[in-house]
């Protein structure tokens, strides 16, 4: 059961005016293994790159770790219970591939997957849909000693480890996104340096998007057998529109550019089977290879059964050098703890830009954040920035629905305080706060509104 109004801490009497959502939207939080977990050596669990990335020194601000992050996989109870105090419908949490298969294949550690198992029956009994996401960043590194996602073989892994999840849990999860955001990884993880492997090979993009785009549809080709239709399956793309910074034609190329090489490098492949022109040609024009091989792209574009859509941020895009054809530049509205811009109408844009390629239902699979929280003298957590920044983006999500998008739920980012990799545990995104000396969970008022939010089904507009 999910809990109603009475249980829900604090809810006001209802406001005036409410801007509702359709029945049964799905209202959950999001986060991921390697973010929270902690007890990275515990049960078996093999190293994953974020392990070694943490440890080289200058990768992660305050020398961060993913120990203890939250100690959520000893403290997972509460944090079920906390989420049934929310009234959450889902939660998004993502599977830690070196818990399975800690040298990335076979044999299975069995405690590993019980640890997961555990999780989605208390999930279960609290009325919450658990969403699996396969692969949230945390490779196990024995893969990439044999060249991460730049290798296709790394791809044929990921199809066995969905796999064996599929048939584990397959009964128990509706819903599961194959990848998270396959454009951070590509762009940050391999061509660039500042996400782990931190490879920062720009040779590299091509074949690493190619093969993510691949394991992705592998798993779904494998789900399809395994589990059929009985539960949807989805990829996860963090889309940013692109705006030019000025009307000159050279900042709406630049523009153009960005949009292509960022969001449709992902989408046309998944849902036109091919890459575009454009990026076939920037890549063509920097000696980037593309090791596609015959039928990849029928697989890459095996049909799914919905769009996750992580949104942040949109891009401001000037004319830069010919080498790089276009640069970011900053936006002018308000900025949150990270520097990014709040800009609410990333959300209706991004789901218009996803709609270009697909009728599918979509799910914001992530959106919110990070304030910098501190507990007041009566040790409560007022973060009413959050508030008005989640206010805001829902609206847009109201508008976009509004406009005829088949969107289904609303995941914000994150459940907890966590740890937000390359910048450790300094940016708080949660709803909750975790004091990082104890580890104590606290309700911060965002969390209370968003009870409130879920108990009406639709969010007070005062
Ligand atoms: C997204 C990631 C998520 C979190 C948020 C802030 O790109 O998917 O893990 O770090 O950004």
């Amino acid at each position: 059961m999910i809990s109603g109004p009475q249980s829900t801490p604090g809810v006001a009497p209802a406001p005036a005016a409410l801007l509702r959502f359709p029945p049964g939207f799905l209202w959950g939080a999001a986060t991921s293994a390697f973010q929270i977990e902690g007890s990275t050596s515990a049960d078996g669990r093999g190293e994953s790159i974020w392990d070694r990335f943490c440890r080289q020194p200058g990768r992660v601000a305050g020398d961060g770790t993913g120990e203890p992050a939250c100690d959520h996989y000893r403290r997972w109870p509460e944090d079920v219970a906390l989420m049934a105090r929310l009234g959450l419908g889902a939660y998004r949490f993502s599977v830690a591939w070196p818990r399975i298969f800690p040298t990335g294949g076979p044999p299975l550690n069995q405690k590993g997957l019980d640890f997961y198992r555990r999780l989605v029956a208390a999930l279960r009994e609290h009325g919450i849909m658990p969403m699996i996401t396969l692969y949230h960043w945390d490779l196990p590194q024995v893969l990439q000693d044999q060249g991460g996602w730049a290798a296709r073989d790394t791809a044929l892994r990921f199809a066995e480890y969905a796999a064996l999840l599929f048939e584990r849990l397959g009964d128990e999860v509706p819903l599961w996104a194959t990848i998270n955001e396959p454009m951070l990884i590509t762009y940050a993880g391999y061509a660039g340096r500042t996400k782990a492997p931190g490879v920062g090979r720009p040779r590299q993009t091509l074949a690493v998007a190619h093969h993510l785009l691949l394991a992705h549809g592998l798993a779904v080709r494998a789900f399809r057998q395994i589990i059929g239709r009985s539960a949807s399956i989805g990829m996860v793309l963090n889309l940013r529109p692109c705006h030019p910074a000025s009307r000159r034609p050279r900042d709406v190329r630049a523009a153009q550019l960005l949009d292509t090489l960022t969001n449709r490098l992902f989408l046309e492949p998944l849902f036109r089977g091919r890459y575009p022109d454009l990026a076939l040609h920037f890549f063509h024009r920097r000696f980037v290879p593309l090791p596609a091989a015959p039928g990849d792209m029928a697989i890459i574009a095996e049909p799914a059964d919905f769009l996750g859509i992580n949104v942040y941020v949109r891009v401001l895009a000037a004319a830069s050098n010919p080498l790089m054809g276009a640069r970011q530049v900053p936006g002018p509205g308000p900025k949150t703890a990270m520097g990014w811009e709040i800009y609410p109408a990333c959300v209706s844009e991004a789901l218009a830009l996803a709609r270009e390629y697909t009728a599918l239902p979509l799910y914001l699979t992530e959106n919110g954040a990070a304030f910098a929280d501190h507990p007041g003298p009566d040790g409560a957590i007022d973060d009413q920035e959050r508030i008005a920044y989640l206010r805001a983006h829902l609206v847009e999500a109201h508008r976009a629905i509004a406009a005829g998008a088949d969107l289904r739920g609303y995941f914000v980012w994150s459940l907890l305080d966590n740890f937000e990799w390359e910048d450790g545990y300094g940016p708080r995104f949660g709803l909750i706060y975790v004091d990082y000396t104890t580890r104590a969970r606290r309700l911060k008022a965002s969390a209370q509104w968003y009870a409130e939010v879920i108990a009406r089904n639709g969010v007070p507009m005062e």
